[in-house]
């Protein structure tokens, strides 16, 4: 098998920023509750005119330039997203076509906040037994457009993003393990239950607010640690490392406290988590790929560095990986 590495980063963040302060404006809440439950300040809103495939645009062409390759080198495209554009075609498809990606097989991943390290993992498969050279992996969502702007227990946590990989194969390093999770039978803890197959958008649907998303957020959050740290620990052990090898998480940025009870589950000192929910909220997919670009470009990932991407999400679904810088 060949080795595989991210090779580019790139990322895009809509202008619009929606602080708590804003919030309080719309829902019974306050900056204090949402600050120290979440650790979120703020988040960014898509404009009226911008799907979620313009966001992977912007990010998709700026990891393409950092890898310094051309689109029509890519033969690969994944989009891990749970707010396309339309059912149907693909955001990869629509990513293609904007990029001139004309060589790229195209398809979206549907695995929410776990999406982006869902389609890292796909991705490298195909490229480690070579049946593709290079791949554009990107996490982008929409999330404000199936958010319940009159529902305080979840419209305080999401926002909008995209982040975007270019994956290759390299001489040394790489991506040294990965591991993923799935447990359908907690699928109703965090849902749409409308506007699918199941409850088609009618009148109804609409009248009952079932478009949008509806969580059971405590039940998710101890699973949510527990899972994350579970992950970790397998992901590490599968690369021969241990948890003091790390030099930088990128945890899903689901909630601060999640994150905290985590690493201290694994002994993990705060200096070694990347986090950006303060400024971004909950992105789902684009949160650990927006975490990763970001830590690339600060500087605070450097060559030879070892690196734990965790995630966790709606499905249930999760995945870690550890990639040697
Ligand atoms: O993305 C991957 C999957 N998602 C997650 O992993 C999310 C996991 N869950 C969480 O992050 C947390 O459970 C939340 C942030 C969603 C909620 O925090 P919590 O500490 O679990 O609060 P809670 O749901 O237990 O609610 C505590 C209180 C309730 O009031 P009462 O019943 O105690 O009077 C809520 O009604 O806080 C109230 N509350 C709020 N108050 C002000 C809930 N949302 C708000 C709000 N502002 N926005």
């Amino acid at each position: 098998m060949r080795k595989v590495s991210i090779v580019g980063v790139g990322k895009y963040l809509p202008k619009k920023i929606l602080t708590n302060c804003d919030l309080e404006k719309m829902v019974d809440t306050s900056d204090e509750w949402i600050t120290t439950r979440t650790g979120i300040k703020q988040r960014r809103m898509a404009a009226k005119n911008e799907a979620t495939s313009d966001l992977a645009i912007k990010a998709a062409k700026e990891a393409l330039e950092d890898a310094h390759l051309k689109a029509q080198d890519i033969e690969l495209i994944l989009v891990a997203t749970i707010t396309p554009d339309m059912a149907f075609p693909s955001v990869a498809c629509l990513l293609q076509n904007a990029l001139l990606a004309k060589n790229a097989v195209c398809l979206d991943i549907s695995a929410a906040c776990a999406g982006f390290v869902y389609a890292l993992t796909i991705a490298q498969q195909f490229l480690a037994s070579g049946t593709y050279k290079n791949a554009l992996v990107v996490g982008a969502e929409i999330l404000s457009s199936i958010t319940d702007w009159k529902d305080r227990n979840t419209c305080v946590l999401f926002g909008d993003g995209a982040g975007a990989v270019v994956m290759s194969e390299v001489k040394s390093g790489g991506i040294l393990s990965t591991y993923l999770g799935s447990d359908g039978s907690k699928a109703d803890l965090l849902m749409i239950p409308g506007g699918g197959s199941r409850h088609p958008c009618s009148r109804e649907t609409i009248d009952k607010r079932l478009n949008y998303i509806k969580m059971q957020g405590n039940e998710l959050f101890k699973l949510a640690v527990t899972t994350m740290a579970h992950a970790a620990q397998v992901v590490l052990k599968k690369a021969g490392l241990e948890c003091k090898d790390v030099d930088l998480v990128i945890p899903h940025q689901a909630n601060i406290r999640i994150i905290m009870a985590m690493s201290k589950k694994l002994g993990l000192p705060a200096e070694k988590i990347y986090l950006n929910i303060e400024k971004y909220g909950n992105m789902s997919s684009a949160s650990t790929a927006t975490a990763l670009c970001e830590a690339v470009k600060e500087g605070r990932i450097r060559k030879g560095d070892i690196v734990l991407l965790d995630a966790f999400g709606a499905g249930l679904v999760w995945g870690a990986c550890v990639i040697k810088w």
